[in-house]
């Protein structure tokens, strides 16, 4: 008897955690007795038909590294209907007849139109989504595969610069990724101890900006003890970039009464792409193994345009949500309603944004006492 077909793709940045994802999916699936695809390079190698079987000793020794070993890509390509058109071709002619898509926003609005049944028909390939990427800016989901790694290598980046700029008291600016969402900032500000945070849900104009780091100088270097460094973390997302804030906040800390112009001269790193690479750290495993298990039992169930999400800070509305039988912090979220609510983060109007920004904006005088 022929077995059922099924299809796994990862698309958009790749995220550390996405092959536990992989992993987790071809196991359930092959343990279902479905016949387990993987789709090379995204969408964009769905577009041409890269297809090729996966087997326990494909997916067996990838839990412990960061990327993706199916690849990844940007698709832009994919809104246009023909090359939707042409990638559920491919998967009809394939016989697969369920896909799970590891990905960001992007990628899962790509999903959500691949199957959606007005171009697709009632009988087109079901598709379920899990939230892969470091920036933590998808809607209804806690967390998102990869955060929690990007956060420990910024976390880990963050403490060895604070030896240098322990011995120096000098000042610091480190920019980490993020897109528009300053969630990694945030949070990694938290946890590596950082005197100021600038995430771009604040809003600020580059004038505040400058102020709220030259004041940060400030009540640091009033402190009674011997730590005088001063830590700022900038997501890449305010608009300004490092090296002009560098050059308007020394212009400031120059005219400071009693300068020294030893210690007025700001340092800049960016960690770039440092951030989204590495081994997963076990959380992201965990999660990542968890959502992909939840987000297959609902295609092997026979359910569609959905997406495995890990507890919603932001309760979704109960007609378009249900708990997972299978997994008391997992949710099974309509995938429309997912990027409603993306959108609502990206655009600033959801309740998460109001509150991350309020929260931060009382925190901003605890952090540089
Ligand atoms: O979305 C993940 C992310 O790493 C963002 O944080 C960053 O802005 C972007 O991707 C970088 O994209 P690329 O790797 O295509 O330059």
């Amino acid at each position: 008897m022929n077995k059922r077909r099924m299809a796994v793709l990862t698309s958009g940045g790749d995220a550390p955690g996405m092959n536990a994802a992989i992993r987790a999916a071809t196991m359930l699936g092959l343990s279902e007795g479905w016949k387990v695809f993987g789709v090379s390079q995204g969408y964009r190698g769905l577009i041409e038909g890269k297809l090729s079987p996966l087997s326990p000793g494909d997916v067996g020794p990838i839990l412990r590294r960061g990327g993706t070993i199916l690849g990844s890509a940007r698709c832009p390509e994919f809104f246009e209907r023909s090359a939707r058109d042409q990638a559920r071709k491919h998967l009809k002619d394939a016989g697969i007849e369920a896909l799970l898509v590891i990905g960001g926003n992007g990628s899962l609005a790509g999903a959500s139109a691949l199957c959606d049944p007005e171009e697709a028909g009632l009988d087109g390939v079901r598709v379920v989504g899990v939230p892969a990427s470091i920036d933590n800016d998808i809607g209804f989901t806690g967390i998102s595969i990869g955060v929690d790694t990007a956060m420990n290598t910024i976390v880990e980046a963050c403490d060895k610069i604070s030896d240098t700029a322990d011995a120096h008291d000098r000042t610091f600016i480190i920019e980490v990724m993020g897109r528009e969402s300053g969630y990694l900032a945030m949070t990694s500000a938290i946890a590596a101890g950082a005197d100021a945070v600038l995430f771009p849900e604040a809003d600020k104009t580059e004038e505040e900006i400058v102020d709220t780091i030259v004041r940060t100088v400030r009540r640091v270097r009033q402190r009674i003890g011997r730590t005088r460094r001063v830590m700022v973390i900038k997501a890449e997302g305010v608009a300004m970039s490092v090296g002009r804030l560098k050059d308007a906040v020394d212009e400031r800390l120059r005219e400071e009464p009693g300068a020294d112009p030893n210690k007025s001269e700001t340092r800049i790193t960016v960690l770039g792409h440092v951030v989204r690479g590495g081994r997963p750290t076990a959380f992201d495993r965990l999660v990542a193994s968890r959502l992909a298990h939840v987000a297959m039992r609902a295609l092997v169930n026979g359910q569609s345009r959905k997406m495995a999400a890990w507890v919603p800070p932001v309760a979704p509305p109960s007609e378009v949500s249900v708990k997972s039988p299978f997994d008391p912090y997992c949710w099974l979220v309509e995938l429309g309603a997912v990027l409603v609510e993306t959108e609502r983060l990206s655009v600033r109007t959801s309740p998460l944004v109001e509150w991350r920004t309020r929260v931060f904006d009382q925190l901003e005088n605890v952090l540089s006492l």
